[in-house]
């Protein structure tokens, strides 16, 4: 046992490029390595959640600015932020649109200089972008309409936890297909080599476009994705079945005809029965029962979510670690 920990705490930091000042505005902006010791480096904080944490990012500020409600997100980064011995400023709303009282580009260099690492929960991606571009300071995603990187990092820390390795395994991501969570999701998966199944009509399914920038990520990692209509051919023999909400917020205009679209990609039991029998079955959070899962489903023995909330603290963790230090004082 002493030689396994041994082992994973130098595996957790000795391969790792330095992440030290990168935005993370979409999960391909990580290397396969990078997303691997982001990972080792979470699990490694999660296993030794003591004092000596208190210090590693004791004097940094992390400034949290919303245009949309978050739960999960924003207290995972509050409570992490706190366990690193460091404070968080948090502002929302009216109080913060992202280029709507200044450009983005103004309000990134304002705050730069308060702050020592931004996240930022936006509607559209590309203000966001013009906010990194202009940001002295890492700007991290947490949550626009084109990507939910912090969350494929948790959602790729369970399923490493539950597997004991990534590398070989297949997700079906079955809903909207086109949407922030999915999107993140796969390009985490296929740079740690899982290959992914979308299963969504037409109307919700992955742009062929998106499919070959999957397709080129992760064929040197040998993963792969694929778009299928049929929810149970997409998930047949899979690892992980995973959905997310029908209609993401800034789109209620298009919740009825969401509804009607998706209904048969709803994850019941008669459907998760067509995955592998040690599937887990995941979801980010909000969930609505009776809609995208049922009860049964998500409240059952395969379901993982409440692991995936948690592990947004101790991916995010290990993110702001390696964003704001060169590592230097983890005992590793
Ligand atoms: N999964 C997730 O991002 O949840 P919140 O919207 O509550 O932050
Ligand atoms: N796709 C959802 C995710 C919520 C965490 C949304 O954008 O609302």
């Amino acid at each position: 046992m002493h030689n396994v920990y041994k082992y994973t705490t130098m595996y957790a930091i000795a391969p790792a490029p330095s992440l030290q000042g990168r935005h993370f505005l979409q999960a391909s902006d990580f290397s396969s390595a990078e997303i691997r010791a982001v990972l080792s480096l979470a699990g490694y904080l999660k296993s030794r959640r003591s004092g000596e944490q208190l210090t590693m990012l004791r004097g940094k500020t992390l400034g949290m600015l919303f245009e949309k409600p978050s739960l999960r997100t924003r207290v995972s980064f509050e409570v992490g932020m706190t366990q690193l011995g460091g404070q968080v400023m948090f502002a929302s709303g009216a109080e913060f649109m992202v280029g709507s009282r200044e450009t983005p580009e103004d309000a990134a260099r304002v705050l730069s200089r308060y702050v020592d690492a931004i996240v930022v929960r936006t509607h559209a991606h590309e203000p966001l972008e013009r906010f990194a571009h202009a940001a002295t300071v890492p700007t991290i995603n947490g949550l626009s309409a084109e990507a939910h990187p912090c969350q494929a990092l948790a959602d790729l820390l369970t399923i490493q936890e539950r597997f004991g390795a990534l590398a070989g395994l297949t997700i079906a991501y079955i809903g909207d297909a086109g949407n922030n969570v999915a999107k993140s999701l796969a390009e985490a998966a296929v740079l740690c080599g899982v290959t992914v199944h979308f299963g969504a009509p037409a109307s919700h399914s992955a742009k062929e476009s998106f499919l070959a920038h999957l397709q080129r990520l992760g064929k040197p990692h040998g993963a792969t994705a694929r778009a299928f209509r049929n929810p149970t051919r997409a998930v047949r023999g899979v690892d992980v079945v995973y959905t997310d909400v029908w209609t993401s917020m800034g789109e209620e205009a298009l919740k009825e005809r969401n509804a009607a679209s998706l209904i048969p990609y709803a994850i019941t039991q008669e459907l998760l029965a067509y995955a592998q029998p040690h599937s887990i079955f995941m979801h980010c959070l909000p969930a609505h029962r009776g809609e995208e899962v049922s009860a049964a489903v998500i409240d059952g023995s395969q379901s993982v979510v409440f692991d995936q909330a948690e592990n947004r603290m101790h991916a995010q963790k290990a993110l702001l670690v390696a964003l704001l230090t060169d590592l230097r004082g983890i005992p590793v």
